[in-house]
């Protein structure tokens, strides 16, 4: 894969990476090698509700206390957490101070983790969002442990919370987990319904970005090696996984989540609009959404759907790559049409609305216009597929350094 001429950017990801069976035990050291020490205070944990119940949490807390931390542990973490149970559970944590803060689930979990860090030290409007330029203090160094395959979260400067229908968007460096650990055990008894959501979305994560104009060198290498490992890994994960694929699913999410420093395209953007009208989990809407981006996507970024072809299918074809796609959320029934999850015509509008104006995507290869949006949402309406692939050219490329674009 090559990247696209452009602008020099910048690439963020967590300072140190533990990896492989039994990381786990290894969270204590890896604390005090990331520079916490427990003079500084006890360790924040922050974990998901499945995930305590399920009790993959005792040996992440075993690790923690043997390295001589003491461990406060948050109210349990829902999925598609809003400003409003965050805020309950900010509440009901005391103020620390904590030496660090570790966050163990889906990336609901680890979301909430890092805007508990950031909050400890910022005044942060929970219902508003963070733009990248804000002044913050650092909150404790975070260290994040993935239980889904995944968002990446654990890889990335962004945060996201629900709030009055609309997902808002912290983005900041100050939002990288300093940390991550990755074991394979933590998602070995992942339901099927979720292995398919949550490794979707790390498939869209690495699609969308090698589509985006603000893609790098690295950034495509990134998402090229995530997307190799997902799409050998995925379907036999889905199925009945052993170790071997689990990892790699780890691992592919992880890096997919590297790749999204060149931020994701039109198909996030659909998939909120998606999520905020059916409540549907986040990866389910990505999944469904991601077709019908690329065949947006495709006037200006058939090399790039060829490469992603060559990656997996073996052939240069970008509709193999498409196909492929959705022979993926078929193999895994994830719905194919915006009717069949209970979405009306008369919906449509304010959706494109809602698409271009809240989750506006300067770095789409495409120029998004409004006309072009609501047919492509009609053709995803009545799942015509072939249809919206065909009528390429609804919108205009807006050139290989993705500046210039006319919003
Ligand atoms: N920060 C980022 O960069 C980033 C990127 C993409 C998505 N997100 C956010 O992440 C959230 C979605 O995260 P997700 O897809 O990981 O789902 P999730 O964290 O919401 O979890 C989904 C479900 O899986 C359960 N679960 C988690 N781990 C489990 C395990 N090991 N075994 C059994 N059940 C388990 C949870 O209890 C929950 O019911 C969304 O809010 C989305 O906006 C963040």
């Amino acid at each position: 894969l090559s990247a696209a001429a452009g602008a020099v950017r910048p690439f963020v990801g967590p300072g140190r990476v533990l990896a492989g069976a039994g990381a786990v035990a290894g969270v204590g050291s890896e604390l005090h090698a990331g520079g916490a020490d427990p003079k500084q205070g006890a360790v924040a944990v922050v974990a998901d509700r499945a995930v305590l119940e399920l009790r993959l949490v005792d040996p992440v807390r075993a690790s923690i206390e043997a390295a001589g931390f003491d461990v406060e542990l948050s109210a349990p973490v829902d999925g598609e957490p809003t400003a409003d149970s965050v805020s309950a559970l900010l509440a009901s944590i005391s103020g620390g101070p904590f030496a660090a803060v570790v966050a163990v689930g889906g990336g609901s979990a680890l979301d909430v983790g890092k805007l508990l860090s950031l909050s400890l030290e910022n005044d942060l409007d929970l219902s508003a969002g963070l733009a990248v330029a804000a002044e913050v203090v650092p909150g404790p160094p975070v260290l994040a442990i993935p239980t889904t395959a995944g968002t990446g979260a654990e890889a990335t400067a962004v945060a996201m919370l629900w709030h009055a229908g609309l997902k808002r968007m912290f983005v900041h460096a100050q939002l990288v987990p300093r940390m991550a650990v990755l074991d394979a055990e933590l998602v070995s008894g992942l339901p099927p319904a979720i292995t398919a959501a949550s490794g979707m979305d790390a498939i869209s994560h690495a699609v969308e970005s090698l589509l985006s104009t603000f893609r790098t060198p690295l950034t495509e290498a990134a998402a090229g090696h995530a997307l190799a490992a997902l799409a050998r890994s995925l379907p036999s994960a889905y199925r009945e996984a052993g170790a071997d694929e689990r990892f790699d699913t780890l691992v592919g999410a992880y890096q997919a989540g590297l790749a999204l420093n060149a931020q994701v395209v039109l198909g996030h953007s659909i998939a909120y609009a998606i999520g905020a009208r059916t409540g549907l989990p986040h990866g389910l809407t990505c999944a469904m959404a991601l077709p019908y981006c690329l065949a947006h996507s495709r006037p200006a970024a058939e090399p790039q759907i060829a490469k992603m072809a060559e990656l997996v299918c073996g052939t240069s074809d970008p509709r193999d790559f498409l196909r492929w796609v959705v022979g993926m959320n078929e193999t895994m029934s994830i719905p194919a049409s915006l009717a069949e999850v209970g979405i009306e015509a008369d919906a449509l509008p304010a959706m494109a609305q809602e698409v271009l104006e809240r989750y506006p995507r300067p770095n789409h290869p495409v120029e998004i216009e409004l006309q072009a949006l609501e047919q492509l949402l009609a053709r995803f309406l009545r799942g015509e597929l072939d249809d919206a692939w065909a009528e390429a050219g609804i919108g205009a490329p807006v050139g290989s350094t993705g500046r210039g674009i006319g919003r």
